[in-house]
C-alpha cells in the first residue's frame, strides 16, 4: 500500500536521506534497522510529511501524496513517534481522543468504540484513564502513544523505535498487540528499531539503512542470518536477547 521512490530529505544543506526507495504490502509487517544516525527517525517523519522530504514521491494506493501531515493522515498513515510526544499534563482519554482529532466530527459513538478496542487492547490503560499521561510508567505509555495513533484510524503504523527504554517482557507485549491488529485487522506496520533482533523477529522483510541509503534489504529470516547483518547488528544484541 505504501510506495516511497527515490526520497530525499535533510536539515538545510545537509542530505540525510539520499534516494531511498521502498513498500510496504497490506498487512504486511517491514522493519528498517540501522545504526544510530543512519536517518531512521528522519525517514518515518519524511513519510509522515512531518519533515519535508526535498525529493522523490510517496504514494499510498498508487497515489502521490502532497507534502503535508494532513494528506497523509487522510491517506491512512499515523506515526507513533520516537519520544512519544503525549501531552503529559492531559489524561490518558484526553490523549486519546486528541489522536482522533481529524475524525472529530465523527458520531460520539464511534470514538467511544474506538477508545473501548484501544483498552481491550493495552487493559492498563483503561485503569489509568483519569490519570495525567505524565504519571505513567514508559511502557504504558508508550502503549498510550500507539493507542492514541490508532485513533485515527490508520492502515499503516509507523513506529519509530518503540522498544526505547522498555523492560524486554513489555516490549514483547506491545509487539505482540501489534502483530495481533495486523493479522486481525490488516494494519500494516513499518517498525524502525535498533534492536535488530527484535525487529526481524517481527516482520516479514526488512531494510537496512546506513548514512541515509538502503544497504542491504530482503526477507528478514534472511537478513537475520546474513553475515554482513550478524556482524553489524546482531551479535553484539546477543547478550540482552
Ligand atoms: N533537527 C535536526 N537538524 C539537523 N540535523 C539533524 C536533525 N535531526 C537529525 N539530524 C541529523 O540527521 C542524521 C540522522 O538522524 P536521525 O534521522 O535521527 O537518525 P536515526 O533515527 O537513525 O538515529 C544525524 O546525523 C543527525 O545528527
Ligand atoms: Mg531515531
Amino acid at each position: 500500500m505504501l510506495v516511497v521512490r527515490d526520497l530525499n530529505a535533510g536539515y538545510g544543506r545537509s542530505e540525510v536521506i539520499r534516494g531511498l526507495s521502498l513498500r510496504v504490502d497490506a498487512g504486511e509487517a517491514v522493519a528498517v534497522i540501522g545504526p544510530n544516525g543512519a536517518g531512521k527517525t528522519t525517514l518515518l517523519n519524511a513519510v509522515m510529511g512531518t519533515h519535508a522530504e526535498t525529493g522523490g514521491e510517496v504514494q499510498v494506493d498508487g497515489q502521490v501524496l502532497a507534502r503535508t501531515t494532513g494528506d497523509r493522515l487522510r491517506a491512512g498513515m499515523a506515526l507513533v513517534p520516537e519520544r512519544r510526544e503525549l501531552f503529559g499534563s492531559l489524561s490518558v482519554l484526553d490523549n486519546l481522543r486528541l489522536g482522533a482529532y481529524l475524525r472529530r466530527h465523527s458520531p460520539s459513538q464511534r470514538l467511544r468504540e474506538d477508545i473501548a478496542f484501544v483498552f481491550s487492547l493495552f487493559p492498563v490503560l483503561q485503569e489509568r484513564q483519569t490519570q495525567w499521561a505524565q504519571t505513567l510508567s514508559g511502557g504504558e505509555q508508550q502503549m498510550l502513544a500507539i493507542g492514541r495513533a490508532l485513533m485515527s484510524q490508520p492502515r499503516l503504523l509507523l513506529l519509530d523505535e518503540p522498544s526505547t527504554g522498555l523492560a524486554p517482557r513489555i516490549t514483547l507485549q506491545i509487539l505482540q498487540a501489534l502483530d495481533r491488529l495486523r493479522t486481525g485487522r490488516g494494519l500494516s506496520l513499518l517498525l524502525v528499531e535498533q534492536n535488530a533482533r527484535l525487529a526481524l523477529q517481527f516482520t516479514s522483510r526488512a531494510y537496512v539503512l546506513e548514512m541515509g541509503e538502503v544497504a542491504l534489504q530482503g526477507p528478514s529470516h534472511e537478513l537475520s542470518e546474513d553475515p554482513r547483518v550478524v556482524e553489524s547488528y546482531l551479535g553484539s544484541e546477543a547478550r540482552h536477547a
